[in-house]
Parts: C-alpha cells; structure tokens; sequence
C-alpha cells in the first residue's frame, strides 16, 4: 500500500482529492506494484484482460474521487481486477428484496433516554477482528456469526471467532412461503442462518472449523437441503470429503452456545440506534453495489436503490460528523473484505436517510441464558 500511495502522490494532480495517473508508462508500473501488493498471479490471456479492467477501473475511480471532492475517498483495492458485473456476480449476492416478518417478530426499545452523539461496540469488546470472505458471496454466514460473537461476548463470555465455514457448508434453509434460502457460496440471509444455528443445535470456533470456501483451499458441497430453484444450480465441482458431513463434529460445539431465536428491528433508525445500544452489534444488509472501491468517509451514493439488497454486514456503532453545512449522521459497519479495505475492514454509511437499504433487514440472534 505504502508503495502504491508513493506513486500517487508523485505523479497526481493533487486538488484535495486522490487522482491515479493515467498515462500508459504510469498505468502499468502502477498495475505491476498492485499485483505485487494483492499478490495476484495471472496466465498471459487473463492479465491483458485483468490490465484492461484494472484501466477502467481506475478511470471510474478517479471519476469518483472528483465528484465527492475528498468528502468520501475510493481507492484501488483487491477487487480492481473486477467489472462492477464481476463484483456483482462473485463477492456480492444476486440483488433480493427483504423479507417483511410478522409483527411479534419485531422487537421494541425504550427510547426515553437521549441518544449519545456516537457509540461503538469495538470500545466494549463486544466485536472480533475483520475477517475476509475472499471472491465468493458468502457475507450473510460473516454477519450472521459476527451477530452471534458479540451476542455471546454480551453475555459475559470471552470475546472469541466462531465458524463461518459451519453456516456456509451445513446451512440449507430454505423459506420457501417468502421465496429465500440459503445457498452457501451464492448468498443467503442471516434470519434463516439463526434457525439453522439453532436447529443444528450449536456452532463450532472458527479455529476448530476454519474458513475455506474464499480462499480457494477447499471445494465444498451444496449443503443438505440447498434448494436449485430458489438457489440456482450448485457449484459443478466438490469434494465430498470437503462437505459438511465430511467436517462437522458436534462434539466441538462450543460449549453452552446456544441459539434459541431470533428479533428483527423496525426501518426506523432511532429505533434501529437504541435497539443496537441494548442489544450488541446487529446484522444488517445493504445494496453495496457502489462499495467496491471505497476507502473512507460517509457512503453515501446518489443513486443506490434500497429495495435491492446484495450484502451483508454487522452494524457496530454510530457518530456524526462536522461537515460545512451542518452535521452528518452516520453508522460504523464491519464489512468481511479484510482489514485493509477501508478503515481497517469498516466502512461509514449516512445515518437516517435508508441509505441503500441499510436499515431494511436489521436482525439478532437471541441466545440460550
Ligand atoms: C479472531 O480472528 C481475527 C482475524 O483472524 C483475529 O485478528 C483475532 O485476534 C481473533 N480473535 C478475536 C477475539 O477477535
Ligand atoms: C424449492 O423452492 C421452490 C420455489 O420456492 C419450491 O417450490 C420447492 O418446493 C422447493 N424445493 C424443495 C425441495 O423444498
Ligand atoms: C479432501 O481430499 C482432497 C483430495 O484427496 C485433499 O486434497 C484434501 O486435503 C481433503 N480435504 C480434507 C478436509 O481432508
Ligand atoms: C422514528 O422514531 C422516532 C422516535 O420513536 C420518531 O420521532 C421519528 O419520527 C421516526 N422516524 C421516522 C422516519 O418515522
């Protein structure tokens, strides 16, 4: 990164916002040091389409870098080998509108104390390290164990990391009345993730069960139950000693980890502030379709439809920030792109305005006592 930002600050036209170069001699040596940097290794067919993407890609982020005027920063990240189609289709989920659950479903707060002006879980301890799901779409089983972490950790356990891999391989829950269902490497949703967790009767640590499906260290099966039509069709390659079956052990559970249901939080995002106040870091989802490149600031895209959901995340805290017209409202999320992406893995979104849908499928797991 160090070396990447050295040549930017040579070579831009620096108006208070990060411009890359773009003249062919600066555009390779600048494609070089990012291969190097994200340790990418391509045959000679893929590189000239990867330096083509990358082109664009560079383009697009200097384009938004200008617009936002250095208010929200973009920057040149692992996923600049990608069209925004391929980022779409690889790290994102297929675009999906959010369930509406029946009224006992929602959880209610009481808002008779004032807002504090920010709040953040990460200061409690209540939040694990950022993890990287790697090009696959499995941030629903991210956020639906980062949701049971600080649930756990909430009830006076050691903070610890819990298994994804367990969601992505075990979990094939399917909802068939509201047409959803969890599809491992091809998405799912965290509301159904916490009935798996609770029927299979427990979770795994992330070191007894690690995570594989990203980093292309295994090839595993469709999950028990994954269902083709709502799922599309199942990867064409695994191994049956990768799958589920094959690897989980319920003697490993940990012990006492128990989930025994699951609330959700209405749209309003007052509620949403004391509901995440009282209950610890919330799953939530959002239309991240423009998050590809983001480094820091407030995300606020001019168009991002809130009705399409594609990702999701663990809402940690809130804040508001000084901005020449007033004040900003805004949450902190973690995001499960690794640590270098944005602020060591988080992102900011404006807070109170729907943005992106963020406020559209905030759930919890609730845990045995
Ligand atoms: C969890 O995993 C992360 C990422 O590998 C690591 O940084 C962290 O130390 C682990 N433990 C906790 C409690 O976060
Ligand atoms: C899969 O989903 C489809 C569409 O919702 C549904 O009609 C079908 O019953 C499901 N299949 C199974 C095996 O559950
Ligand atoms: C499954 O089998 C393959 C091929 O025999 C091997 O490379 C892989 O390490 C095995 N995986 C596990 C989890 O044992
Ligand atoms: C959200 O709830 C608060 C307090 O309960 C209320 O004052 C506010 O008007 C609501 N916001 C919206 C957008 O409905």
């Amino acid at each position: 990164m160090a070396r990447i930002l050295l040549l930017i600050t040579a070579l831009a036209v620096c108006n208070g916002y990060l411009q890359y170069p773009d003249n062919e001699n600066d555009l390779q040596e600048l494609y070089r040091i990012w291969k190097g940097e994200y340790e990418k290794i391509y045959d000679g067919h893929e590189d000239k389409k990867s330096y083509r993407t990358f082109k664009e890609n560079i383009h697009h982020i200097n384009q938004l870098n200008k617009l936002y005027d250095g208010r929200t920063g973009f920057e040149l990240n692992q996923f600049a080998d990608m069209t925004p189609s391929e980022f779409q289709q690889r790290v994102l989920m297929s675009k999906r509108t959010a369930p509406v659950f029946t009224r006992d479903r929602y959880a209610e707060f009481d808002q008779t104390n004032p807002l504090p002006e920010s709040f953040d879980w990460r200061d409690k301890k209540m939040v694990t390290g950022v993890k990287d799901q790697g090009s696959v779409g499995t941030c629903w089983a991210f956020s639906t164990v980062g949701n049971i972490e600080g649930q756990w950790a909430m009830q006076g356990h050691p903070l610890s990391n819990f298994s994804v891999e367990q969601v992505v391989d075990c979990d094939g829950t399917e909802d068939v009345p509201d047409q959803k269902a969890d599809c491992g490497v091809f998405g799912g949703w965290p509301f159904l993730a916490y009935q798996y967790i609770e029927r299979q009767g427990g979770l795994e640590s992330w070191d007894d069960y690690g995570y594989c499906s990203g980093n292309g260290k295994c090839f595993v099966c469709p999950a028990k139950g994954y269902n083709k039509t709502l799922c599309g069709p199942p990867v064409p390659y695994c191994l049956k000693n990768e799958s589920c079956e094959a690897k989980i052990d319920l003697s490993k559970f940990v012990p006492g980890l128990k989930v025994t249901g699951w609330n959700a939080i209405s749209k309003n995002e007052t509620a949403i502030a004391y509901g995440l106040m009282k209950t610890g870091p919330l799953s939530v989802a959002l239309n991240a379709e423009k998050l590809q490149f983001y480094k820091f600031g407030i995300f606020e895209p001019h168009f991002c439809d809130p009705s399409l959901l594609d990702h999701a995340v663990l809402l940690v805290g809130f804040g508001t920030e000084k901005t020449l017209f007033g004040t900003k409202d805004f949450w902190w999320v973690k995001n499960s792109w690794g640590a270098k992406w944005g602020y060591h893995g988080y992102f900011k979104i404006k807070r109170g305005a729907g943005m992106c849908g963020i406020n559209t499928q905030v759930t919890s797991a609730v845990l045995m006592k």
